[in-house]
């Protein structure tokens, strides 16, 4: 198992070396490797199991470093990072020669990200370099949102893992590109479509093929157990009495249904409080072993787009609205 704790400089010098470290942002921990150590870069991708297809987000401390990965800035990028940086948002932009391929998967452009965690923020100081970081987790699954998440998921392949203790927004930053001149959302996330036009206007949702951003593909963020989404939780737990369904509700338990076989993600209803308990709920059900997980579909609006987004992702027939059309 890889070791937990606190020091950055312990971090910073695997880093330096070209090991992995797992390391904590405010959405979800990332497999960081040094940006610029193509070894080390091709390492996350051993580990991960992860399609060389699918392009990294490198990981900054300030915009001072920006002219090392990025060739040119759109106004509506610098408006963005004025507004929400550092902070749970993705800009996609052209590239430099510096950026190995491996990140961009041969392609013009980089995903850039500043993060906002003060742990992750002083390890970028102190290492000096950008870190490439996808999702800590094998490709497909749930992401983590704590460091145990990530020991038990990939501790076996990565000497440390830097522990800032739970994600305070626990679903992946929105990831923004900007092709034609047109803002363009890749990946909803914790900055919602509203946040982001109410700075630079119009943008757009992209619609294209997933080889652009792979992490918009079908059976990602998936536990290994089938998972349903229901409209009606109550209609959709009236026969789920057997005690072999995990069930994820959003403010309320299923009255016809023991609760330690209930988890709820806000008692409040309170989206940004759901968001944080979402993939913990999902980690814990899948590990108890159930034969499927109930998860009730939550509001749509807010960080709710994003949540739903990933819950489609990770089902297995969409949406249920009674226990019939669970395969009970
Ligand atoms: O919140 C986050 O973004 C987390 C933390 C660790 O920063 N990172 C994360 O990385 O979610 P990952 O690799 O799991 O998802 C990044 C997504 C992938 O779907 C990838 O395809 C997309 O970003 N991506 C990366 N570079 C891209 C590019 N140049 N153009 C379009 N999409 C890109
Ligand atoms: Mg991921």
């Amino acid at each position: 198992m890889a070791r937990i704790g606190k020091d950055i400089s312990t971090a910073a010098r695997l880093l330096l070396e070209g090991q992995l470290v797992a390391i904590p942002t405010e959405t979800v921990y990332g497999l960081a490797a040094n940006a610029l150590n193509v070894a080390a870069v091709s390492h996350i991708f051993e580990v991960k199991k992860r399609p060389a297809t699918n392009p990294l987000i490198v990981h900054l401390a300030s915009v001072a470093q920006l002219s090392d990965y990025v060739a040119s800035m759109p106004d509506a990028a610098w408006q963005l990072i004025k507004a929400f940086c550092p902070g749970p948002l993705t800009l996609v932009l052209p590239r430099t020669q510096i950026v190995p391929d491996i990140i961009t998967a041969g392609g013009n452009t980089v995903a850039i990200r500043f993060p906002k965690h003060p742990l992750t923020r002083a390890l970028l100081r102190e290492t000096g370099v950008g870190l490439a970081a996808p999702s800590a987790n094998p490709y497909g699954y749930i992401s983590p949102t704590n460091a145990h998440h990530v020991n038990r998921m990939l501790g076996n392949h990565i000497p440390y893992i830097l522990d800032g203790g739970p994600c305070t927004y626990g679903i992946e930053s929105t990831i923004i590109g900007f092709p034609n001149d047109k803002p363009t959302i890749y990946r909803a996330g914790s900055i919602t479509r509203r946040q982001i036009e109410e700075v630079i206007g119009t943008v757009y949702q992209y619609q294209g093929h997933e080889i652009h951003s792979p992490g918009m593909s079908a059976g990602h963020y998936s536990p290994t157990t089938p998972l349903y989404i229901t409209t009606n939780i109550q209609a959709a737990t009236a026969d789920a009495t057997d005690g072999d369904t995990g069930i994820i509700c959003h403010s309320a338990y299923a009255p016809n249904i023991p609760q330690h076989h209930q988890i709820i993600l806000s008692h409040n209803a309170d989206l940004p409080t759901a968001a944080r308990n979402l993939y913990a709920a999902l980690h814990e059900m899948d590990h108890r072993g159930y034969k499927r997980i109930l998860i009730e579909q939550l509001p749509t609006t807010g960080v709710g787009e994003a949540l739903n987004d990933r819950l489609k992702r990770a089902a297995t027939p969409h949406i249920t609205t009674s226990s019939h059309n669970l395969p009970l």
